[in-house]
């Protein structure tokens, strides 16, 4: 029998404004089942602001035109509670990117009244149960205000991307040891999804002929490139983060594979001795739907000072975000 189709919500699907534009790069790997199976039918919620009204309606002619046959129906709309109403998944990219040289924390501001307003309307308007990943930045925090105002939301429903950035760290591990990127797992981002953030590339494994192999003794922990790619296409990063948003929610609804653990960005329970009330990207698994944070990992002297500066950065940005409400 054929599934009911999943209403999807893509915030800032327009891509409408001279940066990166995940948004279009985003729907239609979600029609095309990307994100929740090649069985999975779906109906895309799409949200934009006026100014790029025209923009998303043209959207959504493509999406027609292209004949996505998992595509059940299409609604492109500058109203948050029409965008919101009954969707079961809300990937949120908009918001006002980072462009080169700009500090993360500039757009702070305008990303919690956004963050907040549309909060508001999930927490009304979304079905139960409805699973959050925020991606427009600062992301962890968008997606802690986000929190804040959807209280009845469970907070294991809402995360935030940094997925993008564990991504990263297996293609560039598989670029240097030339290995296929399918033979890397177990990379861990740490903390925000920013230049704070700790890659750990400790407990990683490579295959190889003669069984796995710890990547540890192969390369040095690795640094964030969201800023070289805004370097070289002073764009920021468009089809890596909707494939790794496609790859965070997949993974998040239907399981992670036997032995593998990804990165999310999810509500801190003290775990590894971050702070509680934080989003932090953790190791996790997923199963039946819900995450778990990966237990019992042995912490260096170096590892936990470059979790504790990520954390010490994140809650920094909590407390200027709680002063942008005032
Ligand atoms: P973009 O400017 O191309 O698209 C943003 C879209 O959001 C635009 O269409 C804009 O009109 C829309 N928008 C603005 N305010 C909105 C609102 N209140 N409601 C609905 N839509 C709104 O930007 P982009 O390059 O697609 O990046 C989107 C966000 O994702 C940025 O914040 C960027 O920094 C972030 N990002 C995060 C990651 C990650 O890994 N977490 C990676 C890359 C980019
Ligand atoms: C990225 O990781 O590519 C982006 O989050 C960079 C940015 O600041 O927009």
């Amino acid at each position: 029998m054929a599934k009911e189709p999943v209403r999807v919500l893509v915030t800032g699907a327009a891509g409408a404004s001279f940066s990166g534009q995940i948004g279009y790069a985003l729907v239609p790997m979600i029609a095309r089942g990307v994100m929740l199976g090649a069985d999975q039918p779906v109906i895309l919620h799409m949200l934009d602001i006026p100014p790029a009204a025209e923009a998303l309606n043209g959207v959504k002619m493509e999406l027609v035109d292209a004949a996505f046959p998992l595509l059940k129906g299409v609604v492109a709309t500058t109203d948050a509670v029409e965008a919101c109403t009954g969707v079961n998944v809300a990937v949120m990219v908009g918001g006002f990117p980072r462009k080169e040289g700009m500090e993360r924390k500039d757009v702070m501001s305008k990303n919690v009244s956004i963050y907040k307003a549309q909060a508001s309307a999930l927490e009304k308007h979304a079905a139960a149960n409805c699973k959050v990943l925020v991606v427009a930045n600062p992301a962890n925090t968008n997606a802690l205000i986000l929190k804040e105002f959807a209280p009845s939301i469970p907070d294991k429903n809402i995360s935030c991307l940094t997925r993008l950035d564990h991504n990263r760290a297996l293609g560039q591990i598989s670029e240097r040891l030339n290995v296929q990127v399918s033979d890397v797992k177990n990379v861990i981002i740490w903390g925000n999804h920013s230049s704070s953030q700790y890659p750990d590339v400790n407990h990683a494994t490579v295959k190889t002929p003669a069984g796995e192999k710890p990547v540890r003794e192969l390369v040095a922990n690795d640094e964030c490139s969201g800023a070289a790619i805004i370097k070289a296409r002073k764009l920021s990063s468009a089809l890596s983060a909707a494939s790794s948003a496609c790859d965070h929610i997949r993974d998040w609804v239907l399981g992670t594979p036997e032995g593998t653990w990804v990165s999310m960005g999810v509500y801190s329970d003290g775990s590894y001795n971050v702070p509680a009330g934080l989003i932090y990207s953790f190791p996790v698994t997923c199963k039946n739907g819900e995450w778990c944070i990966v237990q019992g990992l042995p912490i260096d002297e170096f590892s936990r000072k470059k979790m504790d500066a990520t954390a010490e950065e994140l809650s920094e940005e909590k407390a200027l975000a709680y002063s942008c409400l005032s």
